[in-house]
């Protein structure tokens, strides 16, 4: 049986273009912004996509969807919104898994490429966690480390952390759904 994996995504959806080629099962994708290219990928797709500016809104959607699309996991894929405790708690606990841009609990939050070069770090990196009420907090699944180099800016590093988060992302995504139906 193939397991259903729902997706939220604010922007480009680079991360929700390697989950699709990875084989894995979108039963929807939804977004609290109208312009994400993300939905469009997902359009191209054939997968339903919808969309509530209204944050609020969007989470009573988000957790009726769940329910009809008999949905596994739920993964944010550049939703950048934290999501209400009500949202969290009303799912089960490793539910909902998140991917960002830094070796959490480095650099929480927005602009984290960006916190990490203006504090001259050397490394940063990717982390696969999963979501619980605070910000980029949860339990951390995979980590993946990368050096900065001098002549680095926000957007080549960016380009870089978002090819290991393409590949890193999709496959523990994977397993997690793999060791979910094996229990
Ligand atoms: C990704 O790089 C992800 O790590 C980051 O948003 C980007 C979305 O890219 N997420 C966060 O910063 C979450 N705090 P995409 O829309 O191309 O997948």
């Amino acid at each position: 049986m193939k397991h259903n994996i729902a997706v939220l995504l604010s922007g480009n959806g680079s991360n929700l273009k390697a989950i699709i080629n990875k084989g894995i099962n979108v039963s929807f994708v939804a977004s609290n912004n109208p312009k994400a290219l993300g939905l469009r990928i997902a359009k191209n797709h054939n997968i339903p996509s919808y969309f509530w500016k209204n944050v609020s809104e969007l989470e009573e959607e988000v957790l009726k969807l769940i329910v009809e699309y008999d949905v596994k996991l739920l993964v944010l894929a550049g939703y950048m919104r934290l999501l209400s405790k009500n949202f969290v708690n009303s799912l089960p606990s490793k539910f909902i898994v998140n991917v960002h841009p830094s070796l959490l609990p480095k650099y929480k939050g927005m602009n984290a490429i960006k916190q990490a070069i203006d504090d001259c770090a050397e490394f940063t990196g990717v982390t696969i966690h999963y979501v619980d009420e605070d910000m980029d907090s949860g339990s951390i699944i995979r980590q993946d480390i990368i050096k900065i180099h001098e002549i680095d800016t926000a957007e080549s590093l960016k380009d870089r952390l978002q090819l290991i988060e393409h590949h890193l992302y999709s496959d523990t995504i994977k397993s997690i759904l793999k060791k979910n139906s094996q229990d």
